[in-house]
Formats: structure tokens, C-alpha cells, sequence
């Protein structure tokens, strides 16, 4: 039987198990995917020994994806400019990695928003981690023209800068640039449960601007509700966290799956159980 499995270290939370066996019951798939607690030492060892190990592939969430991508034989190109794998493959026994975050990003946002257009907009990115970088780099890709950052740490955002060129730029005065921006995105974890909130005024922000979020514990920040409460459209982060999974799905079973409004409700009804322990 087909094994595919997510590594991190803590692992307990993880939600892929329950997105993945959800789709290989759905496809009629004779395989089963596990989540694994790897030690941050063992990592390296895990993936470079996949192809003779019992999985065929995994994920890799944090704190594992810089080691992950230090550990595969070859990285694609998007995994190669965020330095980071979340999916983990063999091609003819080699090991490959890619990173899936920032499709994962954009898939949710056309499926939610399908007539919202990206190219030649602005937009505006709190945060400069991983999570920032692979938004960033799937933004431009998709024809977005100029992104502005505010972040706690500011050399991270000379960072992305340095990497991105021109289209990216640090924000100086965020009144103007929420004022005239078309898309609004939260990177960071603050409002996720437990964590701080979001502190950001956004009463002046273009009314027709999207604002999404990447924590999906809750469900819906207090940063979206008071967008939403705006009357701006809002994205939440599970719908990022969903359609990350579909590419390793399809490189891993060979079928490409849906991301159905039965599986958004199946792992949103997870996370709810969850906050309510
Ligand atoms: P990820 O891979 O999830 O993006 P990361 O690379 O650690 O994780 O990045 C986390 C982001 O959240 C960073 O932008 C971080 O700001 P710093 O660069 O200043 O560290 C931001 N962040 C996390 N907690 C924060 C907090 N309490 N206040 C402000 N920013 C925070």
C-alpha cells in the first residue's frame, strides 16, 4: 500500500492527514497518509533516505522546510528562491522538493474570489517570514505590479527586497498605501489563538480592497471581521492551507483533486472542535 506522510516537529495538529485521506477515500485510493514527528536532527536522514524508505513522499511543515530544502536532491525553482520545501517527491528514485504555499495562496483566492484580478494591482503584506516570501513571489508572478511590506523586523523586509527587485517596496506611510492598494494580506501569526492581535488601523482602506488572512485558527480574525464589518471582501487562511495540499496529492497518486465545500467544511468543523477543548 501507497504511504505518504507530513513531517514537523510538533506534529500532533497537524490537519493534512485528515485533508489527504479524506481525498484518497473520495478517489478510491488504496493508500493511506500519516503525520510523523521528526526531530529536527533526524530530518535530513528522513528525507535524504525516502526512496528506500516505506513512503512514497511528504510534507514538511515547521519548523522542518529550510532543512528539507537543504535535503532533497534537486529543489524546482520556487522552492529554490524561497529556500523552502513543504512537498517532498521521487522522480526516477530522486528525491525533489517543492513548495507549494504561495500557489496554495493563489488557488484559494480565485476559488473564494474568482472574478478578483491581480494583475497591475497594488497590494500590501504585513510580514516578511516564509510565509511573506512565498505570497510575495506567487503575487508577482501572477502580474501584481507593485507590493508594499510593514513588518516588525525591517531588514527582513531589505531582504525580500533584495530578492524581489523593484515591484517590492517598504512602506513608509501606511495610510497612503492601504488608501490605494487592491489587496490587503495579514503573513504574520499575530491574531492566531493564543497569540497577539493584529493591531492595524485600517478605517481608511480602499473599500474595494480584498483582505485576506493566513491564520485560520480562528476561522475569522478580528483582523477579517473588521474588514468584513468594513465592507470589504475577505479570504480567510484555510483555504490556503487546502489547496496547498493539491499538488503533493497529484505528484504523489496521480490524480489531481478537488478542493470540495465538503472538505472546507470537514476541516473547518476540526479546527472549531479544536478551540473548543
Ligand atoms: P512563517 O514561515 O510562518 O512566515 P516566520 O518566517 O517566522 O514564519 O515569520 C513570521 C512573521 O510574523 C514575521 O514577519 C514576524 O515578524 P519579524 O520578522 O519581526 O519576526 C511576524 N511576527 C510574528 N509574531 C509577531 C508579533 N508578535 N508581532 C509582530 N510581528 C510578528
Amino acid at each position: 500500500m501507497k504511504k505518504a506522510c507530513v513531517i514537523g516537529w510538533p506534529i500532533a495538529h497537524s490537519r493534512s492527514p485528515l485533508i489527504h485521506n479524506y481525498w484518497l477515500k473520495k478517489y478510491g485510493i488504496d493508500a493511506v497518509y500519516e503525520k510523523k514527528a521528526v526531530e529536527p536532527e533526524n530530518v535530513a536522514h528522513f528525507i535524504s533516505n525516502l526512496a528506500t524508505s516505506e513512503f512514497i513522499g511528504c510534507n514538511v511543515t515547521i519548523p522542518h522546510k529550510e532543512t528539507a530544502f537543504q535535503a532533497v536532491a534537486k529543489a524546482d525553482e520556487i522552492a529554490g528562491r524561497l529556500g523552502a520545501v513543504n512537498t517532498v517527491y521521487l522522480k526516477d528514485s530522486l528525491i525533489c522538493g517543492t513548495n507549494t504555499d504561495g500557489e496554495g495562496f493563489i488557488a484559494s483566492l480565485r476559488h473564494a474570489h474568482p472574478a478578483f484580478a491581480l494583475k497591475n494591482r497594488a497590494a500590501v503584506i504585513i510580514g516578511a517570514g516564509g510565509a511573506a516570501k512565498a505570497i510575495i513571489g506567487a503575487l508577482l508572478d501572477e502580474g501584481v505590479k507593485k507590493i508594499g511590506i510593514i513588518n516588525r523586523t525591517r531588514e527582513r523586509i531589505l531582504d525580500i527586497q533584495v530578492q524581489f527587485g523593484s515591484g517590492v517596496y517598504e512602506i513608509s506611510e501606511i495610510n497612503d498605501a492601504l488608501k490605494s492598494c487592491g489587496l490587503l494580506v495579514n503573513t504574520t501569526s499575530q491574531g492566531m489563538e493564543g497569540q497577539s492581535s493584529l493591531e492595524l488601523k485600517i478605517q481608511g482602506l480602499n473599500p474595494n480592497a480584498l483582505v485576506a488572512d493566513i491564520v485560520y485558527t480562528p476561522l475569522e480574525t478580528a483582523f477579517l471581521a473588521k474588514a468584513r464589518q468594513l465592507g470589504n471582501p475577505v479570504l480567510g487562511g484555510l483555504g490556503m492551507l487546502l489547496h496547498q495540499a493539491v499538488r503533493g496529492f497529484e505528484l504523489w497518486f496521480g490524480v489531481k483533486p478537488e478542493v470540495t465545500a465538503e472538505l472546507y467544511e470537514l476541516i473547518a468543523a476540526d479546527v472549531q472542535k479544536a478551540q473548543k477543548q
